[in-house]
């Protein structure tokens, strides 16, 4: 039995009469090996806290040293956990995700694609290097991550794949974030045309789905940002602009994200695929 962070024990399930104690983790994803890309971030960091309270074994890819700090914290779960210095805009980095997963972990079985940047501003006023950055590291990434797993997960046959979009993906938001937005709008197309594009070739039991979050108080959902009235913190951002339209009147909270992403990594989710499942506190319904 291993002991993970805030005293969890890991590694019991929960007794059949739910005596046990609640706070006692499962270790659902036991044996498996996961890639996250963008893992040193606010909301990267809590997914792979997430995966490793359940077992799985981590390379975390990041161009921010974070990602150190990252894997101390899975290993701190009892798992086995890389940390890699990793720039989703260069093919070459990218590339080694797949082979350090098999080599130094022995297996290749889900994807979390987390790496973005925001770079708010008005499409007037910001240069074409601005737009290609965002295009580059949110949607290009994401194609390059996905591009250097797939050819081992369909070797094997199995995969899930989960790529972070946003609810920005689904509208156009609020402006200021034009580049960002159509980022996303594309990482949704991606996911959708490639689940439909490994069910029609035959690899039924690879997965690709995207999670949309809303306001996340975490990462670039707190951050300063760029608005109309000026610089001004991400959570003050949702409460002048967006806490109206979301039905729960709160910002996402990145365990939540968390939650969902273990979710799609699970049996239980096997049916779905080409989703992008917002979580949102109810601010898109579609
Ligand atoms: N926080 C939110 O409210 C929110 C809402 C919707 C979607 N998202 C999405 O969630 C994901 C994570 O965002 P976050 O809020 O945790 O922000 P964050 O800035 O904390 O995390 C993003 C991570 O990506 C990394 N990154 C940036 N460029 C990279 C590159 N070229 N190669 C590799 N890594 C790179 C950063 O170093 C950072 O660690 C992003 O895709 C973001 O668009 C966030």
């Amino acid at each position: 039995m291993v002991t993970g962070p805030d005293g969890l024990l890991i590694g019991e399930a929960p007794g059949v009469d739910g005596s046990t104690d609640a706070r006692i983790a499962r270790v659902r994803l036991s044996g498996q090996v996961a890639v996250i890309t963008g893992a040193g971030g606010g909301i990267g960091r809590v997914i792979a806290r997430a995966f490793a309270l359940e077992g799985a074994s981590l390379v975390l890819a990041d161009v921010h040293g974070a990602v150190d700090a990252a894997a101390d914290d899975a290993r701190r779960s009892g798992v086995r956990a890389v940390a890699l210095m990793c720039d989703v805009t260069r093919s070459a980095d990218v590339e080694s995700l797949a082979r350090r997963a098999v080599d130094e972990l022995g297996g290749l079985e889900l994807l979390v694609t987390c790496a973005g940047i925001d770079d708010p501003g008005l499409l007037a006023e910001q240069d074409e290097a601005s737009w290609t950055r965002v295009i580059d590291v949110n949607l290009n990434g994401t194609y390059r991550a996905i591009r250097a797993v797939l050819p081992e997960m369909m070797r094997r046959g199995r995969g899930r794949i989960v790529t972070i979009a946003s609810v920005f993906g689904k509208t156009g938001g609020f402006g200021f974030i034009t580049a960002y937005a159509a980022s996303k709008h594309g990482v949704i197309g991606l996911t959708r045309a490639l689940a439909a594009e490994l069910g029609s070739q035959g690899y039924p039991g690879i997965t690709v789905n995207a999670i949309c979050p809303g306001y996340v108080r975490a990462g670039m959902g707190i951050r300063t940002q760029s608005t109309k009235a000026g610089p001004m913190p991400g959570a003050e951002i949702f409460e002048r602009y967006y806490k109206r339209q979301v039905p729960l009147r709160r910002m996402i909270e990145p365990e939540e994200i968390a939650h969902l992403a273990v979710f799609l990594a699970l049996p239980e989710s096997a049916g779905i695929t080409g989703q992008a499942l917002n979580v949102d506190g109810g601010y898109v319904m579609s």
